[in-house]
């Protein structure tokens, strides 16, 4: 039989595995103990031709045996050595792999393959999406929803305690534009139509009367930007009248952003707005003073000198007219989650433009003792990259609300053009949740660092990978476990009669690969590995549907098919539901 076992990476279940086949090949007692503690502990060397092999080598034997200890050419039956290649192979017996495989997926079921070597559970808090509410949402925020998303399901589902935080962007001196915007433009009637179009066409006149004014010269310069300024100082004041504009702005851009949350699936466990820490500066000032690491310059410009080696720069913290900087406010909102929660772990998940203002933040709160700040800022700041080429029928500017739309109109009316179509609820809602996974997948293809180039065609591909790929062939698996005549098994199966089925142990290799690739995804924080996962896994059941029916087999065989076919279906919907998309049962 000619399983390639390639890509292998050494996994416990693999190690398991080994230990009981081994421990079944009657090995001479003394030398199969040693050989079993081995096996737990060396890496497993790749094997890539010939009969399913799993090697390790004898240097690393050796420093586990006794000196001159030779290791026999032919230790029992099972396991080789070969001078050669320096190595001791065992052979795999594939049907008992697949069953130590299965057993292990089907009792842990929608929580196979979530491990974690940071025990015990830690308090991770990760801040994700953090819109500018007067703002359209953009990719940015668009981004770091998804991804942050993710980062909160693989550390839950690793059992850690997650706090997910919005740090909801709803001050700032672009406040004041807005508020002067809405004065000279806005009309009631299009606000209650469409709040987030209408405060963004004002926010855009408005700075267009602040670039025709300031020309070439900065744009504080303008006449317009002094107006809105001096408008933010008054709501900074607390003028009621303006406090009640932002406080309906506000409101209304929430309730807004909501109904986005609700149709990407992302929740979180704090709502903590920006404006919440607008008057905590005293506060800050005064825990810096304290730590020694206040200073002012000759402005009156309050500062902390930063000592993170990729910005050696002063972190300003406070104007000179004592009021808040976003800085100030990252700050207290930092140090107001340190008493809430003292997690362990604290995550950023913010675009790289960004970068500076968080060196500045960390290397702040790294010299005022903070125990999470003392980690790598690659750790903390969890950045990525730009979106390219994004832009709908209408033009280029952007909502992310006009992107899944017209996702879900395209979506549609491609299963409306299949003949194949069926779903269950509505075409609208199938479509819906297709794009979704669309848009996800696609965003989540490879390192999170890397632009990529936005493709309608290649995003909404019911071949290429993607996610309509990915849905649909979970749905496959669904309809085809409900057709193919047999009950899927809640034991142990008997697999003699797939031993020769290669497609299927191709599969197995792979569902046992799974605790490593979710634990990889973990520590690195880089959710592609799930997808490049789940993608490969895609492929592996399709090339099986061919090779190995189950529908119309003995009974034997069929069960034992479909016993693979339901592991690789719990892995699959594992894989989905990590990456925040519900599952799609038929479509
Ligand atoms: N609201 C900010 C923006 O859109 C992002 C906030 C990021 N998080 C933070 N703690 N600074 O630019």
């Amino acid at each position: 039989m000619a399983v390639h076992y390639k890509n292998i990476i050494a996994n416990e279940l693999i190690r398991k595995a080994l230990g009981e086949v081994v421990a079944s090949k009657k090995l001479k007692s003394g030398l199969h103990s040693e050989v079993f503690k081995l096996i737990k502990t060396l890496p497993v060397k790749r094997q890539s031709e010939g009969s399913p092999q799993f090697g390790i080598k004898t240097t690393d034997l050796s420093h586990h045996f006794q000196e001159n200890v030779k290791i026999p050419e032919t230790v029992g039956e099972g396991i080789v050595s070969n001078e050669v290649e320096d190595s001791v192979y065992f052979r795999i017996d594939p049907v008992s792999f697949a069953q130590t495989v299965l057993k292990s997926v089907r009792a842990d079921g929608s929580n196979y393959g979530h491990r974690d070597t940071h025990q015990p559970p830690q308090c991770v808090c990760v801040e994700f999406s953090s819109p500018n509410i007067a703002k359209p949402f953009h990719v940015g925020h668009m981004r770091s929803t998804i991804i942050g998303n993710v980062m909160s399901n693989l550390y839950e589902a690793a059992g850690h305690d997650v706090k997910r935080a919005n740090f909801l962007g709803d001050w700032g001196t672009q406040f004041g534009l807005l508020m002067l915007g809405l004065q000279r433009y806005s009309q009631r009637k299009r606000v209650k139509a469409d709040p987030l179009q209408e405060f963004f066409e004002v926010y855009v006149k408005i700075n267009k009367d602040v670039k025709e004014e300031s020309g070439e010269r900065p744009e504080s310069s303008s006449q317009t930007y002094q107006e809105g300024m001096s408008l933010f100082s008054k709501l900074e004041k607390g003028d009621p009248d303006l406090r009640s504009v932002w406080q309906e702005v506000r409101e209304l851009s929430i309730a807004e952003l909501d109904k986005m949350y609700q149709r990407l699936g992302v929740h979180f466990s704090h709502i903590m707005p920006e404006s919440c820490f607008q008057d905590k500066t005293s506060e800050v000032l005064q825990c810096l003073r304290d730590a020694s690491l206040l200073q002012f310059d000759s402005n009156g410009v309050g500062y902390v000198n930063v000592n993170i080696q990729e910005n050696m720069g002063k972190a300003n913290v406070v104007k000179s007219d004592g009021s808040s900087l976003y800085l100030t406010r990252d700050i207290a909102a930092a140090l107001e989650r340190e008493t809430m929660f003292a997690c362990d772990r604290m995550h950023y998940v913010v675009e790289m433009g960004q970068r500076s203002h968080f060196v500045k933040l960390v290397s702040v709160l790294n010299q005022l003792g903070v125990p999470w700040a003392q980690r790598p800022i690659d750790e903390i700041h969890i950045r990525f990259g730009r979106v390219k080429g994004m832009s709908t029928r209408s033009g280029n500017v952007v909502f992310l609300r006009d992107i899944l739309d017209e996702a879900r109109e395209r979506v549609a009316h491609s299963m409306r053009d299949r003949p194949t179509t069926r779903v269950s609820g509505t075409l609208d809602a199938v479509a819906d949740t297709l794009a979704v996974s669309a848009i996800i997948l696609q965003d989540l293809k490879s390192h999170r660092a890397n632009d990529y180039s936005f493709s309608w065609e290649r995003m909404l591909s019911f071949k290429a990978d993607s996610g309509i790929f990915a849905q649909y062939c979970h749905s496959r698996l669904c309809s085809m476990m409900n057709s193919c005549g047999v009950e899927a098994a809640d034991a142990d199966v008997d697999l003699d009669s797939i031993a020769e089925d290669v497609a299927l142990h191709r599969i197995v290799l792979h569902l046992a690969r799974f605790p490593e690739v979710f634990e990889t995804s973990l520590s690195s924080l880089e959710p592609h590995h799930i997808v490049q996962y789940l993608y490969r896994l895609c492929h592996l059941i399709n090339a099986a549907y061919s090779t190995c029916p189950v529908k119309g087999q003995p009974t034997d065989v069929a069960q034992a098919r479909l016993s693979v076919f339901a592991g690789a279906k719990q892995v699959l919907a594992n894989c989905l539901q990590l990456l925040g998309l519900p599952l799609v049962d038929k479509m």
